[in-house]
C-alpha cells in the first residue's frame, strides 16, 4: 500500500467554500475586482506552486498585475537554498512596508524559507506589516487563510501539516505553449549541504493517472513544451505499489497523442539507470538534453557531500547516455568550495568539466544552510579564494561553450517558437536547451520550426528559418 497521503476531495471543495466567502469580503474591502502581485523566488518546483496558488486566486476573483503599487494583494513565495536567495527576500519584503502603510493590501509570504522556524519567528517579530505566512505542506489551504486574516482581521501563521499531495487544485500557468508538470514532491536524499529535505519533507510521488490527466489537459490546452519536475525525477515511483518507474513514466507521456516535446528535471546520478537512457533514446518526444548535476568530481568531497555516486560512476553514465544519444546536450550543477575542499580536490571538478564538455552548467559557492550537517564542518577557504576558483572554473567552461556553440553553426535544428521580444525576433531553445533567435512574427509562436545555425555567440545562438510547421 502506498504510504502517500493525498488530501481529501472534501478538504478541497472546502478550501473553494473558504475562497467564495474571501471573495465577498475582498470585494467589500477593496470596492473592486481584487488584484493580486505574485513573485515567485528559487527553482521550477515553486514556480509551478505558485502556478497553483495564482489558480486558487484566480477563482477567488482575483485580476493579476505586474506592479506592486496596484496590487491589493502581495504573495511571495520564497527559496531557502542558498543565503543570498534569503537575504533578497528579507530585501523585497523590508521594502513592502510602506506600501502596506499607504495601501493597505495583504501582504503573503510562504515557500520553502518561511517552512524553517527561525525565519518564521524573525518575520513574525520584525515585520508586522506580514498578514499571512504559511509553509510547504499547506499551499492548498490558501483560501482558507485568506478567510481566516479577513474576517478576524488577525495574522495567520502556519507552519504545520503533513508530507502530503493535493490533486484538484486550479492551475493558472505562466506560459502559453510551455509548461511545468510536477511529477512528485520532496526529497529524501539529504546531500549534507542542502536544504531542501528540510523544507520541502519526504519524497511523494503522484500517480501516473493523475499525471496523465493533467499532461493530457496540457496537450488539449496547446502546450508544446512539458517539463516535468522533481527533486530527484529518478526516484519516481519509489514506495508506490503501481510499478511505474520514471523510465516507464517517460514512455506513457511519450505514447500520448499530440506534438508535443517533453524536458525533465532533475536527474540525480545515484538513480539514474540505463533502463531511463534506453528510454530517452526510444522515446522520440523527450528532448536530446539531460541535465545531471555532479556538484564535485572529487570522490572524498562526494562521500563528505553524501551524494552516493563516486567520478567514476558518474562519467560511465556520461558514456553510456553519449553511447546512446549521441548528440545528447548534458547540463550539470556544481557547488565550489564545500567545507574543506581544498584547491586540488576543485581541479578535479575542473578536470571532469573538461573531460564531459558540458553544453552549460550552474556554478554555485558554497552556502553554509543552518539545521544542515555541512554547516558544522571546518570551512577553512575564505569567500575571496572559492571565487577565484569559481573565475577559473567560468573560463574553463566558456572556452567549452563556445566552442560547442560553434559546432552547431550550420546545422538545421528543431526549435519551438517560445518568446517574441517586438523586434521581429524569435526566441526558441533547441532540443538540447540551448537559446536561439531568429527573425520572425508573433503568429509563429508555438509552432515548430526548422531553423538553420547561422551563428554562435557565447550563450546563445543566431539561426535563420527554413520551415516552419502547422
Ligand atoms: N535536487 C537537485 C538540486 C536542487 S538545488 C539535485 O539534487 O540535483 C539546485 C542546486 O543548488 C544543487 O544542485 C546545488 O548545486 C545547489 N545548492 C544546493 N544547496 C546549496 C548550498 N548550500 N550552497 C550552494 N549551492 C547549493
Ligand atoms: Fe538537495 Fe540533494 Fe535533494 Fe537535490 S538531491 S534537493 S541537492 S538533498
Ligand atoms: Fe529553493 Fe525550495 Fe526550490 S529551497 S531551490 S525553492 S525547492
Amino acid at each position: 500500500m502506498s504510504k502517500t497521503i493525498t488530501i481529501s476531495a472534501e478538504e478541497i471543495s472546502r478550501q473553494r467554500e473558504y475562497g467564495e466567502k474571501a471573495a465577498t469580503l475582498l470585494y467589500n474591502k477593496f470596492s473592486r475586482k481584487p488584484r493580486a502581485f505574485v513573485h515567485t523566488y528559487g527553482c521550477q518546483q515553486n514556480v509551478s506552486d505558485s502556478e497553483r496558488m495564482k489558480g486558487m486566486l484566480m477563482e477567488m476573483g482575483f485580476d493579476f498585475t505586474e506592479e506592486t503599487e496596484e496590487a491589493d494583494l502581495i504573495l511571495f513565495n520564497t527559496c531557502a537554498v542558498r543565503e543570498h536567495a534569503e537575504n533578497r527576500v528579507f530585501g523585497n519584503v523590508g521594502a513592502l512596508k510602506k506600501h502596506k502603510y499607504k495601501h493597505g493590501c495583504i501582504i503573503i509570504l510562504c515557500g520553502c524559507m518561511t517552512q524553517q522556524q527561525s525565519v518564521a519567528e524573525k518575520i513574525k517579530e520584525s515585520y508586522p506589516f506580514v498578514d499571512i505566512l504559511f509553509g510547504t505542506r499547506v499551499i492548498y489551504r490558501l483560501p482558507e487563510f485568506i478567510y481566516r486574516h479577513l474576517s478576524t482581521e488577525k495574522r495567520v501563521f502556519e507552519l504545520g501539516g503533513e508530507d502530503s499531495i493535493a490533486e484538484g487544485l486550479p492551475v493558472r500557468r505562466d506560459g502559453e505553449f510551455k509548461g511545468w508538470l510536477p511529477i512528485m514532491y520532496g526529497c529524501n536524499n539529504f546531500c549534507t549541504y542542502c536544504i531542501v529535505p528540510h523544507v520541502r519533507g519526504r519524497e511523494r510521488s503522484r500517480s501516473p493517472e493523475d499525471i496523465i490527466a493533467e499532461a493530457k489537459d496540457m496537450i488539449a490546452a496547446g502546450i508544446k513544451d512539458i517539463t516535468l519536475l522533481g527533486q530527484n525525477v529518478n526516484s519516481y515511483g519509489k514506495g508506490e505499489d503501481h510499478g511505474v518507474n520514471f523510465a516507464k513514466l517517460l514512455r506513457m507521456i511519450n505514447d500520448l497523442d499530440g506534438d508535443f516535446q517533453i524536458r525533465f528535471m532533475t536527474s540525480h546520478p545515484r538513480d539514474c539507470t540505463l533502463e531511463l537512457l534506453d528510454a530517452m533514446r526510444d522515446c522520440k518526444k523527450v528532448c536530446r538534453h539531460l541535465h545531471l548535476p555532479f556538484q564535485s568530481g572529487n570522490n572524498r568531497v562526494l562521500a563528505a557531500m553524501n551524494r552516493h555516486y563516486d567520478r567514476e560512476k558518474y562519467l560511465s553514465l556520461i558514456k553510456a547516455a553519449r553511447e546512446r544519444i549521441p548528440d545528447i546536450s548534458l547540463t550539470s550543477d556544481i557547488i565550489v568550495g564545500f567545507p574543506g575542499e581544498t584547491y586540488e580536490e576543485f581541479c578535479d571538478t575542473l578536470s571532469l568539466v573538461k573531460e564531459v564538455r558540458f553544453t552549460s552548467l550552474f556554478t554555485f559557492i558554497y552556502s553554509a544552510r543552518k539545521g544542515t550537517p555541512a554547516a558544522e564542518m571546518p570551512d577553512p577557504y575564505t569567500h575571496e579564494e572559492k571565487a577565484k576558483w569559481m573565475g577559473e572554473l567560468l573560463k574553463v567552461q566558456e572556452d567549452i561553450a563556445a566552442e560547442r556553440n560553434a559546432a552547431l553553426v550550420g546545422k538545421h535544428l528543431r526549435v519551438l517558437c517560445e518568446e517574441y521580444h517586438g523586434d521581429g525576433k524569435i526566441f526558441g531553445r533547441t532540443s538540447g536547451n540551448v537559446g536561439i533567435s531568429f527573425d520572425g512574427a508573433p503568429e509563429m509562436l508555438g509552432r515548430f520550426a526548422t531553423v538553420e545555425v547561422t551563428k554562435a555567440l557565447n550563450w546563445i545562438l543566431e539561426g535563420k528559418i527554413i520551415t516552419l510547421e502547422e
